[in-house]
């Protein structure tokens, strides 16, 4: 067997609405090896939440995947039965979210909502399944477990709340964590704290983890690899550390241009000009060329693919083909910027 635990390819989910197709993902390839933790990084909109839900199968109506391949564990996850689905998501595959999206029941208390999980899925009796929660809670780091177990959701800060859904995520212990923005909702030191957990437990339990964020300071302390999204597709995938050093995508270099940094002025940023195009209004070929400084004509005409340039380094440009035939340096906000071909 492959040492990817994932491996997605050209996954495409489109909604089928009233005013037409919306191609949320369009698209989609990644692999993710065993053990490892995978960052997919991209503004708002461009499809990652639709990415980890189609990836679980959770998609619904008016939304369909239309497409592709999800292939875990070697087996092909949309070929899979409903019933066996369920099974694969209590088992092997959990997922956190940004609180507000799936909140904890605020008439339960947090233990017995853990033991949930451990009696339905493990079989466990109740007294047992408390006991583990008690077990999880401490794993989570969640200070006085034994005291906690019996309290409500509202008695907890957002970030020990956030702790519970983690505890709750590993409950059945999963080979594959998908974390989506979990850490969006939180202050910038419990943010921290909780990446830092989600690191350790990785390490610890030999969890694959995949992490969903907009932010790609979060990506360069948490993951090993990175695909960058941008309107539904994968635009660049990369190990974290070639990606820093080397990017590729012009979009990919637009984002990591306007991270801030300690030895750059704010007035230095080379932010990405324009705005995001309508779902309903893409551009005709690369979706990204409206707003590239190195848009040469067929940047405008067709689509690029997903190229790979050496193993385990892909990009969607033609700047990086045969094809492409755009000048060098263009000038970026007053700023000569060169292509790294
Ligand atoms: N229920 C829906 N109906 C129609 N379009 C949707 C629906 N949910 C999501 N989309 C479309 O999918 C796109 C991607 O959404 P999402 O994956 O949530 O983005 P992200 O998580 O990157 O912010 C959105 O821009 C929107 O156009
Ligand atoms: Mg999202």
């Amino acid at each position: 067997m492959s040492k990817n635990i994932l491996e997605v390819n050209n996954l495409r989910t489109s909604f089928f609405t009233s005013e037409g197709e919306v191609r949320a993902v369009d698209g989609v390839s990644f692999s993710l090896p065993a053990g490892k933790t995978l960052g997919i990084v991209g503004e708002s909109g461009s499809g990652k939440s639709i990415t980890s839900l189609s990836l679980m199968r959770l998609i619904d109506h008016p939304g369909k995947i239309v497409g592709g391949e999800v292939i875990f564990k070697g087996e092909d996850l949309l070929k899979k039965s409903k019933k066996e689905m369920r099974h694969i998501r209590g088992n092997q595959i959990s997922m956190i979210f940004q609180e507000p999206m799936t909140s904890l029941n605020p008439v339960y208390t947090i233990g017995d909502q853990i033991a949930e999980s451990f009696q339905i899925h493990q079989g466990l009796s109740k007294r047992t399944a408390k006991i583990k929660a008690v077990e999880m809670l401490k794993l989570v780091g969640i200070p006085s477990p034994e005291k906690r177990v019996d309290q409500y959701p509202f008695e907890l800060s957002g970030g020990m709340r956030q702790r519970v859904m983690i505890a709750m995520a590993l409950a059945c212990n999963p080979s594959l964590l998908i974390a989506d923005e979990p850490t969006t909702a939180l202050d910038v030191t419990i943010q921290a704290q909780i990446l830092e957990l989600i690191k350790d437990l990785q390490k610890r339990l030999n969890m694959s983890v995949i992490f969903i964020t907009h932010d790609l300071g979060v990506v360069a302390e948490t993951c090993d690899y990175v695909a960058v999204m941008y309107c539904g597709k994968v635009v660049e995938y990369s190990d974290v550390k070639t990606l820093f050093k080397n990017p590729k995508h012009p979009y990919t270099v637009g984002l990591l241009n306007s991270l801030p940094r300690h030895d750059m002025d704010q007035e230095d940023l080379v932010a990405i000009k324009g705005a995001v195009p309508s779902p309903f209004d893409m551009p005709k070929g690369c979706s990204f060329a409206p707003r590239c400084p190195f848009a040469s004509p067929i940047c405008h005409e067709k689509v690029p693919e997903l190229t790979t340039l050496e193993q385990g380094r892909d990009v969607r440009c033609w700047i990086y083909t045969d094809e492409w035939d755009g000048d060098k340096e263009v000038n970026v906000n007053g700023k000569e910027a060169t292509v790294n071909r």
